[in-house]
């Protein structure tokens, strides 16, 4: 079944009526929950388009639908995680193929591929994918695919997407694309010539820190039938709820990334000009390294900003004096999210790695949700300065 959008809809349109004409027999605007694991069969050999809730589901189709839609692929498949999403995607792979991925990566995904995927053959290679001449470079003779996010989990630093896809068609790679920083709202990989986009379904997609669930969308047929293989050899499927409320998330996707958008830009200008914090990494301010680059790829900086505090030790003060933002492991919700990566997202990265990329102890990152910005600009205020007075009576 070919999931590309026929008509030229607007994204806004084809996300706010995500769902609507799933429901063949009744005609129920929002999409119906099938929690069938099985299906009748008309008669021997003749199904009516299901068989059996791992291999598809009406529910799971009418999300896989807008995905594809959404990200402009020609094929979406429905995972139960964002990291079964990453690990089918890898599945495309045998041992002794190399992976060519952003040298800063989700700690779950940078776990994934060195304590579950390096023992079973396959090597990772990393660089800094904001530079097509040094992703040529790093290009081995084995390798096989480049793996890139952008922004980067957590120092939003900048791939150049076009440049990355322009090296891997030269050189016969495909290119993965972690999306989920940014969700299609903001940022549509394929049209910039990626293969393959993943998406953390937990974050922007579902918006509401009430499920966990993936999605790997293919730009062209061919692949979006070796995932589907993928997918039901494996079984890492979402089950029929968790796929309606995707549905349900993604019809306010837009209103809600302008709107957490609009507050991280008034947030990061005041962090730039806090005397307690040091750096702030936001691809939205106008000293970001890559701002140029980001913003030609994409439709704006979105809604995650990381900051460094002038000491990692006033780090426990500061998120411990948070009233309105919440510490809590996730992004792209409603509610802001603050995190402490070297411990808490990243923890699983060496410290000797993570001091390689430049990931400090110093570093929180914030995600911007769609509560009011002077409430989330004053919390931030008075949280940083409880912490750097705190700070001073510990050395007086
Ligand atoms: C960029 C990125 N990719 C993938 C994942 C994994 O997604 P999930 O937690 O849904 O498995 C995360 C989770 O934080 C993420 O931030």
């Amino acid at each position: 079944m070919k999931h590309r959008a026929r008509q030229a809809r607007s994204a806004r349109t084809l996300a706010a009526q995500a769902g609507v004409g799933a429901d063949r027999a009744y005609g129920a605007i929002s999409a119906p929950i099938y929690p069938s694991a099985i299906y009748h069969y008309e008669k021997f050999g003749k199904h009516r388009g299901f068989d059996y809730s791992r291999a598809a589901n009406p529910t799971r189709d009418a999300l896989e639908k807008v995905l594809a839609q959404l990200e402009q692929g020609e094929r979406a498949v429905a995972f139960s995680s964002g990291m079964a999403a990453v690990s089918a995607a890898l599945g495309l792979f045998g041992p002794g193929d190399r992976i060519l991925c952003s040298d800063d990566l989700y700690g779950g995904t940078y776990r994934l591929f060195e304590r579950v995927l390096r023992p079973l053959g396959l090597v990772f290679d990393y660089v800094d994918m904001g530079d097509a001449a040094r992703i040529e470079a790093a290009v081995r003779k084995r390798t096989k695919a480049l793996f890139i996010e952008t922004p980067t989990n957590p120092l939003m630093k900048i791939a150049d997407l076009r440049g990355a896809a322009a090296v891997a068609k030269r050189h016969g790679l495909l290119t993965l694309v972690d999306n989920t920083f940014m969700s299609p709202a903001l940022q549509r990989p394929i049209l910039l010539g990626a293969d393959l986009v993943i998406q953390s379904a937990t974050k922007f997609l579902g918006g509401h820190n009430d499920l966990i669930g993936g999605a790997a969308i293919a730009a062209d047929a061919d692949l979006g039938e070796r995932l589907l293989f993928i997918q039901k050899a494996v079984g890492a499927v979402p089950g029929a709820f968790d796929c309606w409320l995707l549905l349900r998330g993604i019809k306010t996707l837009h209103l809600r990334v302008a709107r957490a958008q609009e507050t991280a830009g008034l947030l990061a200008e005041f962090l730039a000009g806090n005397p307690f914090v040091a750096r702030v990494h936001y691809p939205g301010l106008a000293g970001h390294p890559r701002r140029a680059l980001h913003m030609a790829q994409a439709d704006g900086p979105g809604s995650i900003i990381s900051f460094e505090l002038r000491k990692a030790a006033a780090v426990p003060d500061f998120l411990g004096a948070l009233r309105t933002v919440l510490l809590a492991e996730s992004l792209g919700g409603v509610e802001s999210l603050i995190t402490h990566p070297s411990t808490m997202t990243h923890a699983d990265i060496p410290l000797e790695e993570q001091a390689a990329v430049g990931l400090t102890p110093a570093l929180v990152r914030l995600s911007v949700g769609i509560e009011d910005a002077d409430d989330l600009r004053e919390d931030l205020e008075q949280a940083l300065g409880r912490a750097f007075r705190g700070q001073r009576r510990k050395k007086s």
